[in-house]
């Protein structure tokens, strides 16, 4: 293995940069040539590489979003789109690949070294935290206290005015965020995709806070609720419960911006020098992941079909606290 390339893939986290700091400092340190490939699959089909030095990842440690941008890309999931990026790689002489990014970029790696045997390893770099394999992903942590900080102030005005806010977090498809940040918020109920919505059972919940004398109340809904959004579910509980006084915020992409936590850059560290020595020693198709505080790898196909499941005590402490 003489010189590598690194991609960040899919929806950016705070973070990427950290570990992108770490893959090219560990690969240089270790004798290799690094080349980072912008716009990730995108870049590797244009042939949009640039090499990388020790300076080209000073002073972007604390910097949100990616420096190497990221981007989605249908041609990558065609024969002949692959075939152009395994034709650019072997122009530039890459001998393997560290992938920052979740289980649609190790899809990608996993069908391309089938057919072109170029090593990829991957990073978990998601704010969602729905990847299995690890604790946390890179970004997680962050977006969790954007959460915090942004429904802090949420509830000064919800107690100011005696209303009901319904918060929407990100999580497509998990409620990993919605759930930590319930928590740390001291949210009255948290919705998330992985449990059923009851709306009648929310109400009489809000009817009970109300005669225990709570005058305001936030409730965290994951975007991918099986209820539907925060505007959705706040329009159903507003319908047969009128006394409350409703809102809604969307706190959107918010959530993925912003530098990232001491957790997430110590996290990126750790995982991008981890993926380089990997690599180095002919390990691929894994994720790097830390579970207990120790580097874990699994393998690409378990990263993508199991999921993280979610803490069901998590929930009742939310809800036996609030
Ligand atoms: O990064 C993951 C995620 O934040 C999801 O929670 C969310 O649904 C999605 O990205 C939004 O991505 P986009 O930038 O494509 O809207």
């Amino acid at each position: 293995m003489k010189r590598i390339a690194i991609i960040t893939s899919g929806g950016d986290a705070p973070g990427m940069n950290a570990c992108v700091r770490a893959v090219v400092r560990t690969a240089l340190r270790n004798n290799l040539e690094v080349v980072g490939i912008v716009r990730a699959y995108a870049g590797m089909i244009s042939g949009d590489f640039i090499p990388m030095d020790f300076q080209s990842v000073s002073n972007i440690i604390q910097r949100g979003g990616t420096i190497l941008k990221s981007a989605r890309c249908d041609e990558f999931r065609t024969v002949e789109g692959r075939a152009k990026a395994a034709e650019n790689l072997k122009k530039h002489n890459i001998d393997g690949v560290v992938a920052i990014g979740k289980d649609g970029t190790f899809t990608g790696a996993q069908i391309f070294y089938q057919e072109h045997g170029i090593p990829f390893i991957g990073c978990p770099g998601t704010i969602d935290n729905d990847l299995f394999g690890t604790d946390n992903t890179i970004g997680y942590d962050t977006a969790l206290n954007t959460v915090v900080q942004a429904v802090d102030k949420i509830r000064d005005t919800a107690d100011a005015h005696d209303r009901l806010f319904f918060v929407e977090v990100m999580g497509r498809d998990a409620g990993f965020i919605a759930l930590r940040s319930g928590i740390a918020v001291g949210a009255e109920t948290i919705l998330i995709p992985e449990t059923e919505t009851f709306v009648d059972n929310l109400i009489e919940r809000l009817k009970q806070s109300r005669a225990h004398k709570k005058t305001s109340s936030i409730i965290i809904v994951a975007e991918g609720d099986d209820g539907g959004g925060a505007y959705e579910i706040a329009e159903k509980v507003k319908e047969k419960y009128k006394q409350f006084e409703t809102k809604v915020t969307v706190l959107g992409h918010v959530q993925r911006g912003g530098s990232p936590s001491a957790a997430d850059r110590v996290l990126a560290s750790m995982l991008g020098k981890a993926a380089v020595e990997a690599l180095l020693e002919g390990r691929k198709n894994e994720m790097v992941g830390v579970i207990n505080r120790k580097i874990a790898f699994t393998s690409f196909e378990k990263a993508i079909k199991h999921h993280q499941k979610i803490n069901k005590n998590l929930l009742h402490l939310a809800e036996l606290l609030s």
